[in-house]
């Protein structure tokens, strides 16, 4: 097709050996997996902040999403998490409700750390558990003394932040279709990690300062593996098309269509992936994927769209032009489309906005840097081929 892909047919004639760079790349996941006693902590944590949630607003549920449920966390990693409650609706968690306020006050009282944003368009509840430092405030009992004495409670998992939010949106459900993504190859989930991590270090995942959250690496990490590697290591799980019988809540929501395809043993088995498997391993994923984004895809003109045949629409087609940047007809925000990816459900949500153009240089400068960085510690494969003994 137009859009340049990688694999057999690639630029490159002199084939490389990655056992290096997969060695170190998977060193690198490894250590920034959580270990499960933190996954079994926030799952203790998660069930106790329901509690709360539930004492104060009986029937209430806390929603996780994010990389909690994608299986993307890295340690330390803060939970999202949305207090959900029906029989509020349609205004539940209005400017004027107190219930963020009043849940504010219950972590406050076990000594968490409390910030309640309540500027944003809902308000988020941020909150972290008590670490073991003793108390700052002389003369004030400890948050333990207090959980023991006022509340009869044990202390809490230390420093553990959560973001709550007081609206479902379809955070929920992009969670839990890269889930499924992740459960359909390990190789998805350790390049995530690996780029997360990568991004960190070379300071590319600051959506407020300019540059892209970790779910923009996800949809490009997603997209390099669904439509660019050949074969592909993912099926495009939304061009599966649904049964006739599938209720409407697994089609639309909030106007969107959020389908995609979730039986898992079909995904595992490898039957919706017919011919040859993709055998390539972590160190020369990463170097094709850095390699791609360096010198096949167009930032200027072109979309990743996960969703569509391909993977790759133009800013043209969707109207997500630079000219639109500047006319700037909304007076709250600004769209930008300098690095344009689209949202796999919200189609209208271009995940990439928040990069600057000053963003986008350094982001591809970094991946032009990281592929060299590959290229030089992956030596030709040793000879024994005719073409090297000539
Ligand atoms: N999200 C979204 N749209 C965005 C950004 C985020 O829907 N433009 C949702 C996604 O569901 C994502 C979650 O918010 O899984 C958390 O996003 P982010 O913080 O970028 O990812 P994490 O995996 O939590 O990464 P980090 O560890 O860097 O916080
Ligand atoms: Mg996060």
């Amino acid at each position: 097709g137009s859009h340049g892909s990688v694999g057999k047919s690639s630029r490159h004639y002199v084939p490389l050996d990655y056992t290096q760079m997969t060695d170190y790349a998977k060193a690198v996941v490894e250590s920034v997996s959580p270990a499960p006693d933190e996954i079994s902590m926030k799952n203790t944590t998660l069930r106790r902040i329901t509690e709360i949630c539930n004492n104060l607003v009986p029937g209430s549920r806390v929603i996780p999403f994010g990389s909690l449920v994608s299986g993307f966390a890295t340690k330390g990693a803060d939970m999202d998490l949305i207090f959900a409650h029906d029989s509020l609706d349609p205004q539940p968690f209005s400017h004027e409700s107190n219930i963020p306020v009043r849940l504010a006050g219950e972590f406050l009282k076990r000594g968490f750390e409390v910030d309640l944003l309540i500027r944003t368009r809902v308000p988020i509840l941020k909150i972290k558990t008590p670490g073991s430092e003793p108390g700052s405030r002389p003369g004030s009992p400890s948050a333990e003394e207090v959980l023991k004495e006022d509340l009869g409670e044990e202390p809490w998992p230390e420093n553990i932040s959560c973001d709550i939010g007081f609206k479902a949106h379809l955070g929920i459900t992009n969670s839990y279709f890269f889930r499924t993504y992740s459960q359909c190859d390990p190789r998805f989930r350790e390049m995530v990690l690996f780029v997360k991590q990568w991004s960190k270090n070379r300071d590319l995942n600051s959506p407020y300062f300019g540059t892209l959250s970790s779910y923009g690496y996800v949809l490009m990490v997603a997209h390099f593996l669904i439509n660019v590697v050949q074969p592909p290591i993912l099926p495009n799980l939304q061009l599966i098309p649904p049964e006739p019988d599938t209720p409407e809540s697994e089609l639309m929501q909030d106007g969107f269509s959020i389908w995609y395809f979730k039986d898992v043993s079909k995904i595992t088995s490898g039957e919706l992936l017919p011919g040859a498997k993709n055998e390539m391993e972590l160190g020369q994923l990463l170097y094709e994927f850095f390699q791609y984004f360096t010198t096949n895809f167009n930032f200027v003109g072109e979309v990743v769209t996960i969703r569509t045949p391909g993977g790759v629409m133009y800013k043209q087609e969707k109207g997500w032009t630079s000219a639109r940047e500047r006319v700037g007809e909304t007076t709250t925000y600004q769209d930008r489309y300098l690095l344009a990816l689209e949202d796999p459900f919200e189609i209208t949500h271009n995940v990439g906005r928040t990069c600057g153009g000053p963003g986008v240089r350094r982001i591809r400068g970094e991946m032009q840097r990281a592929a060299q960085i590959i290229r030089k510690v992956s030596t030709p494969v040793a000879p024994e081929s005719p073409a090297t003994a000539a």
